[in-house]
């Protein structure tokens, strides 16, 4: 077994899809460094990209955005299924079930080849953002705002929620947030994702196990509890004092640390500028101040470097975004990476099947019940 456990710096797959470089905080999509990408492309682009291997020409990307557009809507049953768990379901929990309920109806649902696959990843991709801002709405007690084929997938989504057009400022913003989610290597959710598409199971199958693991707090569900400590903290009270405290009964401060990373996540140093930005242009700077000041102490403190989720709570935030819907847009950013990773383990596949080194009690017979005493 692996010294720490967690297959930690066990290789598990060949991939042409990710690369990380942990020592110096470099994230490569398909060749592409992501903080080129996050400047010069879109996550539309990127999602072509993360599913056919190249950027798109002119031709191809005109072609491939009208079809993500004309996806956007859900079918009659999954709208029925947000609309039932809105009131009692954590976002999470919707978006597990909402996606695992599309499967029924998708005509591709009996075909695992590549084509099949990136058709239902394209749908999904479509969906998913659908599936998050009508969840959100009905919860408000607001009717659904149905997808707008005029705007791009960033703006699109800002708009299902809020109801009014983003600023461009907003909606780059929010692309950019969503390039930066797309994919990760072999993070545990993408790792459950080629585990379930190693059975031979679908592309739905998969999906929903990865926003399964995705929900974790030590994963995905770590931006949330940012947002919580921020708010946690009493306005006025010192930042430093309250993380030394928690730091001092042992607890985790969530958005730091990384498996790979030993220095800054290269998202998180794009983040941070996007949450100073909009600190700068909002009546409420203490989330990005107390964010910075969280991250002083604690790199000072305990050596640990913000990851993606430290600096996207405060970016969404600012964005309006209420926090309880920041896993779920983590998830549907992603959704691209871990289909990609889907249609890679199954076009050249075999059973994902590791051992595991038994420490159990040694051979011993069986006593029947009478002359079982208590319990030792
Ligand atoms: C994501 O894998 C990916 O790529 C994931 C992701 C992606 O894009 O898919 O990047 C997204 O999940 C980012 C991570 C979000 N999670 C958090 O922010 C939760 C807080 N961070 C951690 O719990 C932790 O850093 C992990 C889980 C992210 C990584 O932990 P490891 O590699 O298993 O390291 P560890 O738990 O063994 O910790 C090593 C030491 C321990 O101290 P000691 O017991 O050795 O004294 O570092 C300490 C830990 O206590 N430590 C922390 C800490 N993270 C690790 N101490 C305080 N606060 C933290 N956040």
């Amino acid at each position: 077994m692996a010294d720490k456990g967690g297959l930690e710096g066990v290789v598990v797959a060949r991939s042409r899809l990710c690369s990380i470089d942990g020592q110096n905080g470099v994230l490569v999509y398909g060749g592409y460094d992501v903080g080129d990408l996050a400047e010069h492309s879109s996550y539309e682009e990127v999602c072509f990209l993360t599913l056919y291997g190249e950027l798109p020409t002119k031709e191809q990307f005109d072609a491939f955005l009208s079809d993500l557009s004309g996806h956007r809507a859900l079918s009659d049953e999954t709208a029925q299924v947000v609309d039932m768990l809105a009131s009692h379901a954590a976002p999470m929990e919707m978006l597990r079930t909402a996606v695992s309920s599309d499967s029924f109806d998708d005509p591709d649902k009996d075909s695992n080849d590549a084509e099949a696959n990136r058709r239902k990843a394209m749908r999904l991709i479509a969906k998913m953002p659908t599936m998050v801002a009508r969840y959100a709405r009905r919860r408000a007690g607001q009717e659904p705002i149905a997808p707008d084929p005029a705007l791009g997938h960033a703006a699109n989504f800002l708009q299902m929620l809020t109801g009014e057009r983003p600023s461009p400022a907003a909606a780059k913003t929010f692309d950019v947030a969503l390039i930066l989610h797309a994919d990760h290597e072999m993070n545990a959710s993408t790792f459950t994702a080629r585990v379930i598409a190693s059975t031979l199971s679908d592309m739905h199958s998969a999906i929903t196990g990865a926003i399964g693991a995705l929900k974790g707090p030590l994963h995905g569900g770590a931006n949330e509890q940012v947002m919580h400590l921020l708010e946690a903290i009493p306005e006025g009270a010192s930042v430093e004092d309250e993380i030394r405290a928690r730091l001092d009964r042992k607890e985790r401060i969530m958005g730091f640390g990384h498996r790979v990373y030993k220095t800054w996540d290269p998202r998180a140093v794009i983040l941070k500028r996007f949450s100073r930005r909009l600190a700068d242009e909002s009546a409420e700077p203490r989330w990005f101040e107390m964010s910075e000041a969280i991250e002083k102490t604690v790199v000072g403190e305990k050596g640990l470097y913000p990851n993606v989720d430290f600096y996207s709570a405060s970016t969404y935030h600012y964005l309006g975004v209420e926090t309880g819907l920041f896993t779920p847009i983590f998830a549907m950013s992603r959704v691209v990476g871990w289909a990609a990773h889907v249609i890679e383990q199954h076009s050249d596949n075999r059973l994902i099947r590791p051992s595991s080194e038994y420490v159990g009690p040694g051979p011993r017979s069986y006593e029947p019940i009478e002359r079982r005493s208590q319990a030792a």
